[in-house]
């Protein structure tokens, strides 16, 4: 059973961004996994890094589209995307600094991260590109 199940509740209604999403949802389920194996922190940590790869090439991704069909909400949304990046950094330096390690609390931390902006922010969007034949 995946730590985060991807439903049909998360869909945007753009494909390419579902798509993407469901990325963002595998890679947060490889982070439990390795986390409940109890496997390398190194291991781990690369996973994480490429969660953040990943996290900030989705965010341009949604950006470009917002910039290019000027969706009102760009603003706002930019802002958002940023404090989330600047909040998955700040973990990982802790973790540098060796103030942080992996546990449960950053799963459910990451969970929430993404799903409440999926479903809150994201989602804001999904009638505007509709609209806009965006599909
Ligand atoms: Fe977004
Ligand atoms: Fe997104």
């Amino acid at each position: 059973m995946p730590y985060l199940t991807w439903n049909d509740e998360l869909t945007v209604g753009v494909k390419k961004f579902d798509e993407e999403h469901q990325e963002l949802v595998r890679f947060i389920n490889q982070l439990h996994t390795g986390i409940i194996a109890g496997d390398a922190a190194s291991k781990i940590y690369s996973v994480l890094e490429g969660l953040i790869d990943y996290t900030e090439i989705h965010f341009s991704h949604e950006e470009d589209l917002m910039i290019m069909k000027n969706y009102p909400d760009f603003e706002p949304h930019k802002k958002e995307h940023e404090i989330l990046v600047k909040s998955v950094l700040e973990f990982k330096k802790k973790l540098d600094d060796g103030k942080e390690s992996f546990s449960l609390e950053l799963m459910s931390f990451l969970k929430d991260w993404l799903v409440k902006h999926i479903n809150i922010t994201d989602k804001k969007y999904s009638e505007f590109f509709r609209k806009n034949g965006i599909s």
